[in-house]
């Protein structure tokens, strides 16, 4: 398989492991293992901590253990955990989704920007891959309309993601409906990337219910990474219909075989004990807000934006003469601040924010992109890339 080199992926190792304020992740800020087995009732965390310490480091069940599956299988409707796997993140879930459905010659309409995965993969299998475009113009609006315009007889799938990465659009429950019918008239199948569930944000709009609810031709991906900030568990998985589920197993015997038994048990704990991170999120998500608002207003002149509607980013606007790659490596190496260039996404002009961050890393990132907005203005700059102690 030939494939596109992952862009942002390329962008977000020249910096992460230097940057002080990484104020452009998409996820929210992560828990430690402590912070998991902490979200137990404290009569029982010392038998939690037994159990994680005695995890026998074998191979594990390969579909995903049948608990972590069953409560799975129980956030949505007429699931049972045969119609789950757990996967190596989203990632892996999308992956194995795509290769088993798809074929060359298949047409596939897919929300862009997106993870660029969402596009990558399917163009890799040979599939001819329609662009849903999310405008600046429209308000990042998802155009339902324009959707059915993509759309022809050959569509094998259509592929969203709500609440949206990079924009923090989310389609409504109707106009979910509305995209289940379209795909099920055409015999098409509905992948929902779902890496933002359960991230709803204060001021936002509430969030639609998980697509697999709506019929058998809809297949749910989701993750550990962003809604229970754990991403080094790398643990994700699929909701779908029986048969692709053994499918996406069949190919995962491929890839990964099996999940951790270490993360798979860790996963359990942070989705019994979901009500607590989801109010750890809200607090986290709220402090950013707040601060932003409070930027953006502060700084009105210059940049602007519209608060995520769910999920975790936003798209900022800038009023500078700077490429956005060019604004983007002078804030990272002379800053310290990770704001992603907009141009990975087709935005030019624009920068990609995050609001699950610590939030004393937010608003510090915040200040410090402020001072380099003024020294830009100030014609202060010197040149993108030269590094300075301010930037480690
Ligand atoms: C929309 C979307 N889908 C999937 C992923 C992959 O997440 P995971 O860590 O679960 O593999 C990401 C990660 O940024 C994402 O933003």
């Amino acid at each position: 398989m030939k494939i596109e080199t992952f862009a942002l992926e390329r962008w977000m190792t020249t910096y992460e492991l230097t940057a002080r304020y990484d104020i452009t992740e998409s996820g929210i800020a992560p828990m430690t293992v402590a912070e998991v087995i902490g979200l137990a009732p404290a009569d029982e965390r010392e038998e939690l901590l037994a159990r994680v310490l005695g995890t026998r480091l074998g191979y594990s069940e390969a579909p995903g253990s049948h608990t972590l599956r069953s409560l799975l299988a129980e956030t949505y409707e007429e699931t049972g955990p045969e119609h789950v796997l757990v996967t190596t993140g989203a990632i892996e879930a999308n992956f194995l989704a795509f290769n088993v459905l798809l074929e060359p010659g298949d047409h596939v309409v897919a929300v862009a920007p997106a993870y660029q995965q969402l596009h990558s993969v399917p163009r890799a299998i040979g599939c001819d891959v329609s662009l849903w475009r999310l405008r600046p113009e429209d308000g990042f609006r998802y155009d339902l309309d324009e959707l059915e315009r993509l759309l022809t007889p050959r569509t094998r799938m259509i592929v969203v993601n709500t609440p949206h990465n990079p924009t923090g659009t989310v389609l409504s429950d109707d106009e979910l409906r509305r995209i289940y019918r379209l795909a099920e008239e055409r015999g098409a199948w509905l992948l929902c990337d779902e890496a933002y569930r359960w991230l709803d944000v204060p001021g936002g709009e509430p969030l639609a219910q998980p697509v697999r609810n709506l019929g058998p031709r809809a297949i749910s991906v989701g993750t550990f990474s962003k809604p229970f900030g754990l991403p080094g568990l790398r643990t994700g998985w699929l909701a779908a219909p029986a048969d692709v589920i053994a499918a996406c197993w069949a190919m995962r015997d491929y890839v990964s075989l099996s999940p951790g038994g270490l993360n798979d048990l860790l996963a359990s704990v942070a989705l019994v004990h979901r009500d607590q991170v989801i109010a750890r999120n809200r607090g986290i998500v709220a402090a950013n807000l707040a601060a932003a608002d409070a930027w953006f207003n502060e700084h009105a002149d210059v940049v602007s934006w519209q608060p995520p509607r769910g999920g975790l980013l936003a798209m900022v606007r800038y009023a500078l003469d700077l490429e956005s790659r060019d604004l983007a490596d002078r804030l990272a190496s002379q800053y310290g601040v990770m704001l992603a260039p907009g141009s990975a996404f087709g935005y030019e002009g624009y920068l990609r924010l995050g609001v699950g961050a610590v939030p004393e890393t937010f608003a510090g990132g915040l200040a410090r992109t402020a001072e380099c907005l003024a020294d830009l203005r100030a014609g202060r700059a010197t040149p993108a890339g030269s590094l300075t102690a301010a930037g480690a």
